[in-house]
């Protein structure tokens, strides 16, 4: 029996992974709500591996407790690995897997639902009615038929997002460095041209070096005035400043973010009962026409599924000794 400690888990975390157990007879889980991180490394002991979530410290020292407690399996259940110690892993053994990919298409229709809410004030009609004031100032928003989408990045969320802005009718530019052949419908163009020419902007490109920043002062000022902006990709592709100046200029119609700068203590946390010490979050969500939602773009039910899936059959690969392409190295 592969014995695993799963850290950081929610409900829907334990829902997902115990429905998908009775497929994987072999494995044991106990789930601790608590984070993977120095402190909490040590409760491993005893287990084969351990399960982490992308907001959890699995550095150098995390691995070497990990390692001294006997832990032989790292299980990353998210694509990103930014936050685990690789090198060291190796140095002890320990093999490391991930989960590249589960639904593009989730991540996908929650960036146009971000545009739409966003474009008709969705969120403002939805409390307004409550109230039962039925006007319809500052509702005003614009079609989506026949305007131009651009799309920065397109791997597979990013051509998820240009089938669905296609399905609306309208006419899909984008700009990456590799064209998708399975995409004949859209133009690619450079990211200057994209900026000139796009009515709606989503950002579906990972963040590295290059991409750091990505919309700022200077490329808002290239952008359309009216534009719409999405991003569900990582919040430092934004330079949330120079957002909150581009809003206060007018140049947006309306904003949508799944991912901003300062997630980190944000992200599926409850603070509402907190006096929050930062603004940038406060600032932004003070303007009519930005709606921004805790990095959910993920969290559908086929998504949740298939991250537990492939956690799992990872884990599987662990007990068989098999290579997996799950593998980080
Ligand atoms: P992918 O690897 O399939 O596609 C990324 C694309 O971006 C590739 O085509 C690549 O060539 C392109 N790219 C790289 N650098 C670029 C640049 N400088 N300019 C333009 N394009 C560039 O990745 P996938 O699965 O589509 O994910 C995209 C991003 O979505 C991830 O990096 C991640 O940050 C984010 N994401 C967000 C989630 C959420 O819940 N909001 C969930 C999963 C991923």
């Amino acid at each position: 029996m592969l014995k695993i400690l799963f850290y950081d888990a929610k409900s829907y975390d334990k829902d997902s992974f115990n429905r998908e157990l009775a497929n994987f007879p072999e494995i044991q889980i106990d789930y601790l709500k608590s984070e993977l991180g120095p402190s909490t490394a040590k409760l491993a002991k005893g287990y084969d591996a351990v399960c982490a979530f992308v907001s959890c410290d699995v550095g150098t020292e995390t691995v070497e407790i990990l390692h001294q407690s006997g832990v032989g399996l790292i299980l990353m259940r998210c694509a990103g690995f930014n936050n685990v110690d690789i090198e060291k892993a190796k140095a002890c053994g320990i093999r490391v897997l991930r989960v590249p990919g589960y639904s593009p298409e989730a991540v996908a229709e929650h960036a146009m639902a971000l545009a739409l809410a966003a474009n008709r004030k969705i969120h403002k009609a939805y409390v307004r009615v409550r109230e039962n004031d039925f006007s319809l100032g500052g509702m005003l928003g614009r079609n989506f038929y026949q305007k131009t989408a651009g799309i920065v990045g397109t791997g597979k969320i990013g051509a998820a997002m240009a089938r669905i802005c296609h399905g609306f009718g309208m006419k899909v530019i984008a700009y990456d460095q590799y064209q998708n052949p399975s995409l004949d419908f859209v133009t690619y163009v450079t990211m200057d041209e994209l900026l000139a020419q796009s009515d709606l902007i989503s950002l579906h490109c990972p963040l590295t070096d290059e991409t750091y920043h990505l919309i700022s002062r200077e490329t808002i000022q290239k952008m359309k005035d009216g534009v719409i902006l999405v991003n569900t990709s990582r919040g430092g592709l934004v330079k949330t400043d120079d957002l909150i100046e581009g809003i206060r200029a007018r140049k947006f119609s309306a904003v949508g973010l799944d991912v901003y700068e300062e997630e980190k203590k944000n992200v599926f946390e409850d603070r509402s009962d907190e006096i929050l010490e930062s603004s940038v979050t406060a600032r932004l969500l003070s303007f009519p026409n930005v709606v921004i939602t805790s990095h959910q773009g993920f969290f559908t039910q086929e998504a949740l599924a298939a991250i537990s899936q492939t956690t799992l059959s990872n884990a599987m690969a662990y007990v068989n000794k098999e290579a997996s392409v799950n593998e980080v190295e």
